[in-house]
């Protein structure tokens, strides 16, 4: 579980008092420290007994944090949140500097689909190792297929930097993906590309003409799909593909690896790879008219964590 330090309840204020020194009092302290919202920080707990400092943090016990002055007092606790808020009434400490949490600041840990992740630190960090992604993975396999590159797409394609790459050997290059600040990125990057046209995707729909497609390929983003995002996903490729296109997809290898139990939450499992590999897509491609042609098992970090598909609409 994450707990969300409730930033927008507190005033902002020099100096704060957390009641409440376990796991959510142990989150608030490294949010507060991350964020920089306060210059000190006063913990208490019914545990700490004498008062010490570390850094910009003092330890104080119960008994002393009327001896403070008036500032905000965030109780961190769901369990005995009521119980501390009654307590301090009690003690006289007037109720609007009691501020508590509600299960909205609560949130499971990674909880979340590849499509509403914040991916702006990926983009970043991602844009000075296309080259050698393209040259090492990709390249290869366009000069082993000769894909037919008049009619391609880009799926996942985030702010372009493997679009970058391949646009100048498309006759068109239809940049797809969820994120609209990617797209709206690609957009500017590309604005001198009349080959290519970037488009706001669906989860599970992409904006582009059913047996339109000659070439499909997406790099770095489906190795975080799940099972059913895949199969959502191949049965659009099948239907944008024409027959006899070809996709290359990048994805996870994690289900059933040699080295780790992947977790069902992608987050979870190393480098984000989801519960996923090979043979599910080779069952995912035998139910939506695909044939795989190819499937390189790669290293990522992990040895074996990744596959790339070559697959073939029918
Ligand atoms: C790790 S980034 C990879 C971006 C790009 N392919 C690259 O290599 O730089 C993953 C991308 O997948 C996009 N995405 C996630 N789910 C998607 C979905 N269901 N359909 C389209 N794009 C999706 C995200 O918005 C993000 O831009």
């Amino acid at each position: 579980m994450f707990y969300l330090f409730p930033f927008g309840k507190v005033p902002k204020c020099e100096s704060i008092i957390i009641y409440g020194a376990g796991i959510i009092g142990q989150s608030y302290l490294k949010q507060l420290q991350v964020t920089q919202f306060v210059s000190s920080i006063y913990l208490t707990d019914k545990k700490i007994t004498s008062a010490k400092k570390e850094g910009i943090i003092t330890f104080i016990p119960q008994n002393e944090v009327l001896k403070l002055p008036a500032y905000p007092i965030v109780v961190a606790s769901l369990k005995f949140a009521e119980e501390i808020t009654q307590h301090l009434l009690q003690q006289g400490v007037k109720a609007n500097r009691i501020v508590n949490i509600d299960t909205s600041h609560v949130m499971e840990e990674g909880q979340c689909d590849p499509h509403t992740f914040n991916w702006n630190e990926y983009y970043n960090n991602a844009e000075g190792h296309n080259e050698v992604q393209f040259h090492t993975y990709l390249e290869p396999l366009m000069q082993k297929y000769s894909f037919d590159l008049s009619q391609a797409v880009d799926f996942a394609c985030g702010k372009g930097r493997i679009a970058d790459l391949l646009s100048g050997e498309c006759q068109s290059l239809i940049c797809v993906d969820t994120s609209k600040d990617a797209i709206r990125h690609c957009a500017e990057r590309f604005k001198n590309k009349k080959n290519v046209e970037c488009r706001v995707s669906e989860p599970e729909k992409i904006p582009v003409d059913s047996d339109s497609v000659s070439f499909l390929y997406s790099w770095d983003a489906m190795v975080h799909f799940d099972y059913r995002s895949v199969d959502y996903l191949l049965s659009e490729f099948s239907r944008i593909l024409k027959v006899g296109g070809y996709a290359v997809l990048h994805h996870s290898n994690a289900r059933d690896h040699g080295s780790f139990k992947a977790d069902k939450n992608w987050r979870r499992n190393p480098h984000c790879r989801s519960e996923f590999n090979a043979e599910d897509m080779r069952h995912i491609c035998s139910k939506v008219g695909f044939i795989a042609k190819e499937q390189q098992i790669v290293d990522w970090g992990v040895k074996e964590l990744d596959c790339i598909s070559v697959i073939k609409k029918l």
